[in-house]
């Protein structure tokens, strides 16, 4: 074994030790509502596609047709011949959706959040390294971007506007471009950051507030819109409630023509495939009018985070379809995993490093394809004490 690969190794038995060891579960998924793994079938709690919209007829239509009449790649970057005259039509969609000027569409959320974020911050262009506020618990591709920009991020204690008021405060004689950076819905909490005050912060000083609004997008606001509105630029997935696949920032014109000039995550990666850009088209166009899904899926985890409660589970923060059930130690959080599967749930234990310590939980996200029943069925296996154990982890 060379020494590179024994350190790995040596990695990995670490990892197991700590209960920190991450495996791959092969699933089948034939549904929103159910997944399958190793041959049994469990309602499925991890998924991000709150509007059901993954098996949704009009998505697998138009990019079934999509596929058949432009292929099923785009043979190029988008600066090179990869720029279908798809592509415009979709992002007039976005802008509007987002209430913005402009947009732009690349390959995935990780990849929008860790190009777009290098190139606005980039201190080649600025002309000095901008100041960047980021809430501690923002998402690891939004940290990688701001690694990519070389720059020390200045993080704010979560959702803590006072804390951010004075960071802003102490650095604000300095003359170099501010920014806010932050989640709109929380992805591992399924809180939402305090966003009119952010706003007014970054007003008082002449700060960009960024906004990564991938929980929030189709699933909440008016029409879907997400939480954005009071940000200057908003970056997101068509990943989680628009059912398929890739990332998009809504910005100014401005903003856009210099990412179609700087972001190398657009620059030199291959354009969105025809299928899937078919499916965004299709989700974008059924987004507005589905109100009466999202109702269902708030009034789903309602239902839950108030019966949690009273069988003494906590759930932070929570208000959106994303609730976490804070267990605290990884040991916990797998135990409560394995019973979930007993019982027929497929939750997965969330544990550091993608949670600080001690805070290990299950993420359970609702969707439109859950009903009153499973969230009633989920409290009673929550509440029994002893159904079978078998781990499963994320
Ligand atoms: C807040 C946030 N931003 C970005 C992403 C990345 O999006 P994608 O899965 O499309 O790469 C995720 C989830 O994975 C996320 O939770």
């Amino acid at each position: 074994m060379v020494g590179s690969e024994r350190r790995y190794q040596v990695f990995l038995e670490a990892r197991s030790r700590e209960g920190l060891r991450r495996t791959l579960n092969d699933v089948v998924a034939r549904n929103a509502r159910i997944v399958s793994v190793g041959g049994r079938s469990y309602v499925n709690l991890t998924s991000n596609d709150y509007l059901a919209l993954r098996f949704h007829k009009a998505l697998i239509r138009r990019a079934a047709e999509w596929a058949e009449a432009y292929g099923v790649g785009s043979g190029a970057s988008r600066l090179v011949t990869g720029n279908l005259d798809l592509f415009a039509p979709i992002e007039a969609k976005v802008a509007k959706l987002k209430n913005k000027p402009a947009a732009l569409i690349m390959a995935s959320g990780f990849q929008t959040n860790a190009a777009v974020l290098q190139a606005l911050f980039d201190r080649s262009v600025l002309g000095a390294e901008p100041l960047v506020f980021t809430d501690r618990l923002n998402h690891a591709s939004m940290h990688f971007g701001c690694q990519a920009a070389d720059l020390r991020e200045l993080r704010y204690r979560h959702c803590d506007v006072k804390h951010l008021g004075e960071l802003l405060s102490q650095y604000g004689e300095h003359d170099r471009p501010k920014y806010i950076l932050t989640e709109s819905v929380f992805s591992m909490d399924g809180d939402v950051a305090p966003l009119g005050e952010i706003a007014e912060l970054a007003r008082a000083h002449r700060a960009t507030l960024i906004v990564d609004d991938a929980h929030a997008t189709g699933i909440l606001g008016e029409e879907g819109r997400g939480l954005s509105g009071d940000a200057d630029i908003a970056i997101g997935t068509f990943s989680k409630a628009l059912g398929s696949f890739g990332g998009y920032v809504a910005c100014s014109e401005t903003a856009r023509d210099y990412l179609v000039n700087r972001c190398s995550g657009l620059i030199y990666s291959t354009a969105l495939p025809p299928p899937v850009l078919g499916a965004i088209d299709a989700a974008l166009d059924l987004v507005p009018s589905m109100d009466a899904e999202r109702a269902q899926v708030a009034n789903l985890a309602q239902r839950f985070r108030d019966g949690a409660g009273a069988i003494g589970l906590g759930t932070g923060a929570s208000t959106t379809q994303i609730v976490p059930v804070i267990l605290g130690s990884p040991e916990a959080a797998l135990g409560m995993s394995a019973r979930l599967r007993g019982a027929g749930f497929w939750a997965v234990a969330i544990r550091p490093p993608t949670v600080a310590t001690g805070t290990a939980r299950l993420r359970v996200a609702f969707t439109a394809a859950h009903d009153g029943s499973d969230v009633d069925r989920l409290l009673d296996a929550l509440a029994e004490e002893d159904l079978p154990r078998q781990a499963s982890a994320m």
